[in-house]
């Protein structure tokens, strides 16, 4: 039997969150509703950050209610802070997502606090997350560049995974939130990493600015992960990250697995069908 390889969808949130258009809740609901039949086992749905950073994802509660939920799919949220937990909470999200950054300056740009003060808001954010068996799992930005600081160094984002896996999350997703990464720098980044964490608690969550997102997911294998972030589409971008486009499509990584000899558990055409859907949301005039 071939390894098997998870592909976590995260378009709905990550792609939709840097849209132009107010995306209609209609078509944010059409398009979970379309990917919840595709295979996936986590969908990151929502972003309970503040609506006038993000303005995009201000409905979170309402795709969330609206959403037809498939046993079997744990659908995520995006939480900043203690107010987020409680509204991903409130809307039975089924599980969170806490993110930090491995570069100050992005940490500044995307929380508004140093590396230091996300990790002092982070603590509460898990503990409340336990008390209600909400599983966390935990991102890194800029895991090999920053937009405003440059290369990051290995170590820095090393010594960020060991802070966030001695809080307690179920996994740690390292994210080129430029998409400029090249396999080397991803493989140097890992080999740094995997001092901190198994390759089983990581994931990797490429964006695919330089096109190369492809060959990171094929370094990170050679590495052992064996879970990738990806959005249908290759929706979005960062809103805090100037110039960074999408997250690596997920046709695209569920093509290139399947040739490299991985099973993903997806069904092609439904991924095909989601991935014709979230081109068609882009870009349209308001
Ligand atoms: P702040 O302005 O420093 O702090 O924001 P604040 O506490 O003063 O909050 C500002 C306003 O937002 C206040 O409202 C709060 O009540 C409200 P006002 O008093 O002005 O009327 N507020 C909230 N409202 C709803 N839900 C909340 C919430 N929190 C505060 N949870 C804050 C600090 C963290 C809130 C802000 O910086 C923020 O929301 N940042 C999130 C930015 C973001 O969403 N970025 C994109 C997601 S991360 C990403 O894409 C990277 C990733 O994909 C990995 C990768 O690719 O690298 C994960
Ligand atoms: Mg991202």
């Amino acid at each position: 039997m071939n390894a098997f390889v998870e592909v976590f969808e995260v378009g709905p949130r990550d792609g939709l969150q840097n849209e132009a258009r107010a995306i209609p809740l209609a078509e944010k609901v059409a398009l979970i509703d379309l990917l919840s039949q595709a295979g996936f086992r986590r969908i990151e749905v929502a972003s309970f950050v503040s609506p006038k950073w993000v303005p995009q994802m201000a409905g979170s509660d309402e795709v969330l209610a609206r959403i037809s939920r498939k046993a079997g799919v744990s659908y995520a949220a995006l939480v900043p802070n203690a107010r987020g937990l409680e509204r991903a909470i409130a809307a039975r999200a089924d599980e969170v997502a806490v993110f930090v950054s491995a570069s100050e300056g992005f940490s500044r740009a995307n929380l508004n606090c140093s590396i230091d003060e996300s990790f002092d808001r982070l603590g509460p954010v898990i503990a409340g997350a336990e008390a209600s068996d909400l599983p966390v799992r935990g991102y890194v930005s800029c895991v090999t560049d920053c937009p405003f600081d440059g290369p990051v160094a290995p170590d820095r984002v090393a010594a960020v995974v060991r802070r966030l896996a001695a809080l307690g999350v179920y996994e740690v997703s390292l994210g080129d939130t430029l998409g400029q990464a090249t396999p080397e720098r991803i493989g140097a980044m890992l080999d740094a990493v995997l001092g901190e964490a198994p390759a089983d608690r990581l994931a990797g969550h490429y964006h695919d600015t330089a096109g190369r997102a492809l060959a990171n997911i094929e370094v990170s294998l050679e590495r052992g992960l064996r879970v990738f972030d990806a959005s249908v589409g290759g929706l979005g971008g960062c809103p805090y990250a100037p110039g960074a486009a999408g997250n690596v499509a997920t046709e695209a990584v569920l093509a290139r697995l399947e040739a490299l000899g991985y099973r993903t558990g997806l069904d092609p055409n439904i991924v095909a069908r989601a991935a014709e859907m979230a081109k068609g949301m882009r870009g349209r005039p308001v």
